[in-house]
């Protein structure tokens, strides 16, 4: 049924083009900051609410362009894809028409790829283009592609594009990954809630937004649970519910906040902020020296006085519950002001560290060893800089580093940042931060 709602609030994030955030750094960061809905839990929501045809509300969702990119993607398959208000989505999935998820899409979201498995449970067939996403390494989908083949699908590669078919219903299986994947523990949750019998998935990834995503399938009436740490079991239901579900808070943004307060030497609080999914990370600024309070859904970063007693210390990122592959970059800010020498040991992508060389720019001292090892040695003044932003984490760590350094940077490429970053502009203005995003071309960079 075409949706009979009378009005759709049509949201226009911010414009995305082409922009530049211009900042004058320096300036101690003070006030408090509500963190948004997580972005890594959102999109797999959005994905989740095409296995049933029953609507589903999601409410704290956040204004962000990949969120933009998932609905739009779902509207082109013939998903009712409602936004009535801010930070809320309603989706309906009764008619779709397009069993097809094309290069266009794919090609601006990794996350594309979380089609794959509710589309082929339910409808027992699609066309998947091979996604995009962020450039930090090869970022394969083989281990998503070897889950759906071992619950029975057919799935061929031809330019480009995944041809996936379930000759009749998906089979529930035991499924081994060979290593510890997001998107391919949550491609084969919601494949499996569908299947015909019982699935084992394990190693399951621990990230608290597949946790997210669990409580939202269950809500939806699958038989789903986390039965050890690193395994989920599922036995298949003929079929879903609608439900309603808020988004949990982003831990990621949270964590880019908090070093905004300790490297600018300010005092910033965070509400709703997801306390117990930050140990790794309060462990390392507390490793660090940095004053860390954490109450419940409140997290208080003082670093007043501080650039003094700030040390080096080694890290080393790691599936949750270890230190967020995607807090690496923001962490690295942090160590640029540290006394000493860090050790930095990314060890979930290859080429994460690119972005090292930008933050040199700005004046820190690091020393790319290896595609997975670097050496950051401190403390050093940053300075303005005209940098380009190459990922969406980077490109966030690329903005603390200016609000740290003296002078004015200039930082090409912000769409990269506003996929996964709700108002970030506006947030830090808050703070006192003295930021702004202009269209490029219109600007003259520092020297
Ligand atoms: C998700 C997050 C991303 C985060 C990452 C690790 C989303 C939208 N993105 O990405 O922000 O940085 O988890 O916490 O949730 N791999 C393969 N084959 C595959 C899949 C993955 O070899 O089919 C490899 C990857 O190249 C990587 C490792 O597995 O080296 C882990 O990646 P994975 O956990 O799958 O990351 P994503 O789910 O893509």
């Amino acid at each position: 049924m075409a949706d009979a709602r009378p009005f759709h609030w049509e949201f226009r994030p911010e414009p995305v083009a082409r922009e530049i955030f211009r900042i004058e750094g320096g300036r101690p960061l003070s006030g408090s900051v509500r963190v948004s809905g997580s972005k890594n839990a959102a999109l797999k929501l959005l994905a989740a609410a095409i296995l049933t045809g029953e609507r589903c509300r999601f409410s704290n969702v956040p204004e962000i362009e990949d969120v933009r990119v998932m609905a739009e993607t779902l509207r082109d398959i013939g998903v009712v894809v409602d936004h009535p208000e801010k930070n809320i989505y309603e989706v309906a999935s009764g008619d779709v028409e397009w069993l097809f998820v094309p290069l266009e899409a794919a090609a601006k979201m990794r996350a594309s790829f979380m089609l794959l498995g509710p589309l082929l449970a339910r409808f027992g067939r699609v066309i998947i283009s091979n996604p995009g996403g962020d450039r930090i390494g090869r970022r394969p989908v083989n281990l998503h592609v070897d889950a759906m083949r071992a619950l029975g699908a057919e799935i061929e590669y031809r330019n480009g594009y995944y041809f996936a078919r379930a000759p009749g219903r998906l089979r529930g299986a035991e499924l081994r990954f060979p290593i510890v994947t997001v998107m391919g523990t949550e491609n084969a949750m919601l494949a499996a809630t569908l299947a015909d019998g019982h699935t084992v998935i394990r190693p399951a990834a621990q990230e608290p937004e597949v946790d997210d995503l669990l409580g939202f399938l269950q809500k939806m009436g699958a038989e789903i649970e986390r039965t050890y740490p690193d395994t989920i079991e599922v036995e298949g239901r003929k079929r879903l519910r609608g439900a309603d579900h808020r988004v949990l808070s982003d831990r990621i943004e949270a964590g880019t906040f908090m070093i905004a307060g300790a490297v600018t030497g300010g005092r910033v609080t965070l509400e709703e902020a997801p306390c117990d999914h930050l140990e790794a990370f309060v462990e390392v600024l507390q490793r660090a020296g940095v004053e860390v309070a954490c109450d419940h859904t409140i997290i208080e970063v003082d670093g007043r006085g501080m650039d003094e007693s700030l040390r080096a210390c080694d890290i080393e990122t790691a599936p949750y519950p270890g230190l967020a592959t995607d807090l690496q970059s923001p962490a690295c800010v942090l160590l640029s002001q540290a006394r000493g020498t860090s050790r930095v040991h990314e060890t979930v992508f290859e080429d994460r560290l690119e972005w090292l060389a930008e933050l040199g720019r700005m004046g820190a001292n690091v020393r790319l060893i290896d595609d997975h090892h670097a050496e950051i040695t401190g403390p050093r003044r940053l300075h303005g800089a005209e940098v380009e932003i190459g990922d969406l984490r980077a490109g966030a760590s690329l903005i603390l580093a200016a609000l740290a350094a003296k002078g004015t940077s200039t930082i090409l490429g912000a769409h990269h940042v506003h996929r996964g970053y709700e108002n970030i502009d506006g947030k830090f203005l808050e703070l006192g931060a003295r930021i702004e995003r202009v269209a490029e071309g219109t600007v003259t960079t520092s020297p």
